[in-house]
């Protein structure tokens, strides 16, 4: 019995601590996600209009474009939820999200945080973190009842990331909004994906708030690509990432803030908002 139980836990130790599908991506040629003449319509509109985006490894990336640009449909088809008439998406050079399903995806390392936070109210900060662990846990749970240490190690290291460890034990329905935010972000950390899609972190969040945010997702990108859905302009200034100005499903312009905030291209676009 000892044995079989030591095999089984340093099963779980060492699916827990290794990213899945590394091996599976090739990134080789340092990006992580291909988009490329994707386009998608409905009912006769497209909502998306020969798209090309690229995301290298360890990038940050912000997404901005006026209501309406394709944002959000852009981030449905990353994960599977929307499929384009056209085009190719790769994750890697290896994983055809085409042909993959949206559990297959998030299973695959792609991660996504809606707008609106949904946590587990009723359960402490801990239990939220514990509950979006990688990995079935069903036999184990039942079997020892407790977490190994490498997983308490992860959640505790993921709590000090969000700003949390203080909080561990309220419930998350106490939390302040942008707690909320930090918390639902941790959960989607504690899965280990490769690349994070964030909509609209910073809606509602006070200054403070937000410059918490801007330090938690710069500290995320190395490790994890990351793309962030923003309208607010000072946010996305102070993220200080390259920038792609998507508009009527395209892409409008590319570069620093600087860069695409000079643009007359871009100027024009939101000028007519
Ligand atoms: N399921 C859908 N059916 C019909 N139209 C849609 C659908 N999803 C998005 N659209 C349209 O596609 C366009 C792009 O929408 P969206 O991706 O939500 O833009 P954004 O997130 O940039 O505001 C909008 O004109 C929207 O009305
Ligand atoms: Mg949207």
């Amino acid at each position: 019995m000892n044995a079989v139980r030591e095999v089984f836990r340093r099963d779980r130790v060492f699916d827990f601590m290794v990213p899945k599908v590394v091996d599976d991506l090739d990134l080789s040629h340092g990006t992580l996600l291909y988009m490329e003449d994707v386009s998608v319509a409905f009912d006769g509109f497209k909502a998306i209009n020969n798209l090309n985006f690229y995301v290298d490894a360890g990038e940050l990336r912000c997404l901005i474009g006026p209501n309406g640009a394709g944002k959000t449909t852009m981030m449905d088809i990353i994960t599977g939820k929307t499929r384009p008439d056209t085009g190719t998406c790769w994750f890697g050079s290896r994983m055809n999200l085409l042909q993959m399903n949206e559990p297959e995806i998030a299973q695959a390392g792609i991660g996504r945080k809606f707008q609106k936070p949904t946590v587990f109210e009723h359960h402490s900060v801990f239990e939220n973190l514990e509950l979006s662990m990688a990995g079935p846990k069903g036999v184990w749970r039942t079997l020892w009842a407790r977490l190994s240490s490498a997983e308490r190690e992860r959640i505790d290291e993921v709590l000090e990331l969000i700003g949390l460890s203080g909080e561990a034990q309220r419930l998350a329905g106490a939390l302040s909004h942008g707690q909320k935010q930090w918390l639902e972000i941790g959960m989607l950390l504690m899965q280990n994906p490769m690349l994070l899609l964030v909509d609209e972190p910073a809606a509602g969040m006070t200054h403070q708030e937000m410059d918490r945010t801007v330090e938690l997702l710069t500290s995320l990108a190395g490790e994890h690509s990351v793309v962030v859905v923003e309208h607010d302009m000072d946010f996305v200034r102070a993220l200080n990432s390259r920038v792609t100005v998507l508009h009527q499903g395209t892409v409008l312009a590319e570069g620093s803030m600087d860069q695409v905030q000079n643009d007359p291209k871009v100027v024009e676009v939101y000028l007519g908002e």
